[in-house]
């Protein structure tokens, strides 16, 4: 699989990531978490991206762009990709595609999924995920057995720093204004498909490879 997931924040694109990752092991790549692990460890990307994910911007193209382009040309990519979260505006879905095509792996599906609009506050202020897997919980939908701990690995559980109600309004804003247009970009291509993302997770999941064609 060569895959784009589209979908607003909190839609539940890395949800979905991890469990495709799980199944048939294609790898999960997310700028977001990328560009977390850049900040946590301190370095000067990491640190001009911490200035505008801390507001809820898209992190300049020419930070996210190097850093896709460097991590789709490791060889675990040759056996497909799922990028979560990148695409974020026609620039990126551009350059995308023509680094793609130079590396003869150009995108199969653009997988968008969808959740209205209100339901996704709740969904970003109660998401909380282990320091340690990276597995998520949400304290109003999934909350962990114990509070603050993994049930898969007992690690410690933190909330995302721009995971506070005003960061969000800001990342819809920005999501709406800059990335939904992606919709009709992946459609005029022929690659688009959708799932509801409202539900149990699970059932989401079936419909996710139903959609994409695996089994
Ligand atoms: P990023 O990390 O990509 O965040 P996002 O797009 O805002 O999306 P999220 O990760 O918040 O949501 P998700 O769809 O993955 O949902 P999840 O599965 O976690 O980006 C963060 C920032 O980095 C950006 O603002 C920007 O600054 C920068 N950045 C990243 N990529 C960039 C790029 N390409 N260019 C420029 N800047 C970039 O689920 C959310 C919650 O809902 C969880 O608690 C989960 O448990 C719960 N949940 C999931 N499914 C369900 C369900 N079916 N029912 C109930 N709850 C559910
Ligand atoms: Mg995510």
């Amino acid at each position: 699989m060569r895959l784009v997931l589209l979908g607003a924040p909190g839609a539940g694109k890395g949800t979905q990531a991890k469990k495709l990752v799980e199944k048939y092991g294609t790898p999960q790549i997310s700028t977001g978490d990328l560009l977390r692990a850049a900040v946590a460890a301190g370095t000067p990307l990491g640190k001009e991206a911490k200035f505008y994910m801390d507001k809820g911007e898209l992190v300049p193209d020419s930070v996210v762009l190097g850093m896709v382009e460097a991590r789709l040309k490791q060889d675990d990519c040759k056996k497909g990709y799922i990028l979560d979260g990148f695409p974020r505006n026609t620039k990126q879905a551009e350059t995308l595609d023509n680094m793609l095509t130079a590396m003869n792996m150009a995108l199969t599906s653009a997988l968008s999924v969808d959740v209205p609009f209100d339901d996704l506050m709740k969904r970003l202020t109660g998401r909380r995920t282990c320091k340690a897997c990276g597995q998520m919980y949400n304290i109003y939908f999934s909350a962990p057995k114990k509070e603050g701990v993994c049930d898969k690995c007992n690690g410690e559980l933190f909330q995302r720093d721009d995971d506070k109600e005003e960061t969000i309004k800001k990342r819809l804003e920005v999501y709406n204004a800059q990335t939904a247009p992606l919709m009709d970009y992946y459609s005029k291509k022929g690659i688009v498909k959708s799932v509801s993302g409202t539900g149990n997770i699970d059932e989401i999941f079936n419909k996710v490879c139903k959609e994409l064609g695996l089994n």
